[in-house]
C-alpha cells in the first residue's frame, strides 16, 4: 500500500534520509522507531506529499505521489507532529473545511464529522473556537480530520504526544479497528511499548538508513538476545545504549 523505493532527502549536503527500501502492505499497522533527528519525520512527509524528495519514489496503492498527487493524497490522511489548525474555527467548522478540501460535503460528512468529535470526547466543544482548545484537543481535532475523508492510508507522526490515557486508548483501538478493516497505517514512535503492543512490524531507522525491519519478534532475533524488551533490543541495535556519562555528569 505504501513503497518507497531508494527514498532520499538532502539538506544541502547533509543526507536526511539515505535511499530508502520500504513496503508497507495494506492492512498492516507499520511502526517507525529510531533516534531523534534519524529522519522519520522527513520520511513521513515525503510520504505524504508535503515535501519533495531528492531522490526515489513513494507510491500510494501504486500511485506516485509526485506524478498524480491529488490521486495519491486522496487516499491518504496525515497526522503532522507539528499540526497547523486555524485557530479561528470551530471543531466541527475545522473537519468540514478539511473534508472540503478532498471535494467532500453534505450529510455524509456532517455525520462522520460528529461522531468523530464524540468519538475523541469533543463533542461538547464542537461549537467552540479553536483557539480554546487545549492541546491535547488540539491533537484529537487533528486525529479526528485525518479520518474525516475516509483515507485507506494513515501517516501520523507521534501520535500519543499529549493525549490521556483514555484518548491514547482511544486512538490505539480505532487504529486496530481502521487495518483489521483491510486500511493501512505508518506511524513513527518513540512509545516502545505502543510499537510493542501495536504494531504489526518496525523499522528502526538511524541517519537515515534503515538498520532493522520485521516484527517485533524478528528484531529478537536479529539483535542477538533474547532479552525480551523492546527498548533494550532498540537500544542495542541504534548502539545507544545508556552510557556511563549519565553518572559523570550527576558528579561533575
Ligand atoms: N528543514 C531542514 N533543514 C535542515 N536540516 C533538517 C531540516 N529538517 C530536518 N533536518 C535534519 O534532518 C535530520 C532528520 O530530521 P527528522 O526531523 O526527520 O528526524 P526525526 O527522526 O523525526 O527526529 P525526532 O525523533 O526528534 O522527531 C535531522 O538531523 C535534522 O536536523
Ligand atoms: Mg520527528
Amino acid at each position: 500500500m505504501i513503497e518507497l523505493k531508494q527514498l532520499t532527502k538532502k539538506y544541502g549536503s547533509f543526507t536526511a534520509v539515505n535511499a530508502i527500501d520500504l513496503t508497507v502492505g495494506r492492512g498492516e499497522l507499520f511502526g517507525f522507531l529510531g533516534p531523534n533527528g534519524a529522519g522519520k519525520t522527513t520520511t513521513l512527509r515525503m510520504i505524504a506529499g508535503i515535501l519533495r524528495p531528492t531522490g526515489g519514489s513513494v507510491t500510494i496503492a501504486g500511485i506516485d505521489i509526485l506524478r498524480d498527487p491529488l490521486h495519491a493524497k486522496a487516499l491518504l490522511g496525515f497526522i503532522p507532529d507539528r499540526p497547523f489548525i486555524y485557530e479561528k474555527l470551530t471543531g466541527a467548522e475545522f473537519l468540514r473545511f478539511v473534508a472540503g478540501l478532498f471535494q467532500q460535503e453534505g450529510v455524509e460528512v456532517e455525520r462522520r464529522g460528529r461522531e468523530l468529535l464524540a468519538l475523541f470526547d469533543l463533542d461538547e466543544w464542537r461549537d467552540e473556537l479553536v483557539e480554546s482548545y487545549s492541546h491535547g484537543m488540539r491533537q484529537k481535532l487533528i486525529i479526528a480530520s485525518a479520518f474525516v475523508h475516509r483515507p485507506e492510508v494513515i501517516v501520523v507522526d507521534e501520535p500519543m504526544v499529549g493525549l490521556d490515557p483514555k484518548a491514547a486508548r482511544t486512538l490505539k483501538d480505532l487504529f486496530r479497528e481502521y487495518v483489521r478493516r483491510g486500511n493501512t497505517v505508518m506511524m513513527s514512535t518513540h512509545t516502545l511499548e505502543v510499537a510493542q503492543q501495536l504494531c504489526d512490524r518496525v523499522a528502526i531507522i538511524q541517519r537515515g538508513t534503515i538498520h532493522a525491519c520485521g516484527t517485533v519478534e524478528d528484531l529478537r532475533v536479529h539483535s542477538g538476545n533474547q532479552e525480551d524488551r523492546l527498548e533494550d533490543i532498540f537500544l542495542r541495535l541504534t548502539g545507544e545504549a545508556p552510557s556511563r556519562e549519565l553518572v559523570e555528569v550527576l558528579d561533575a
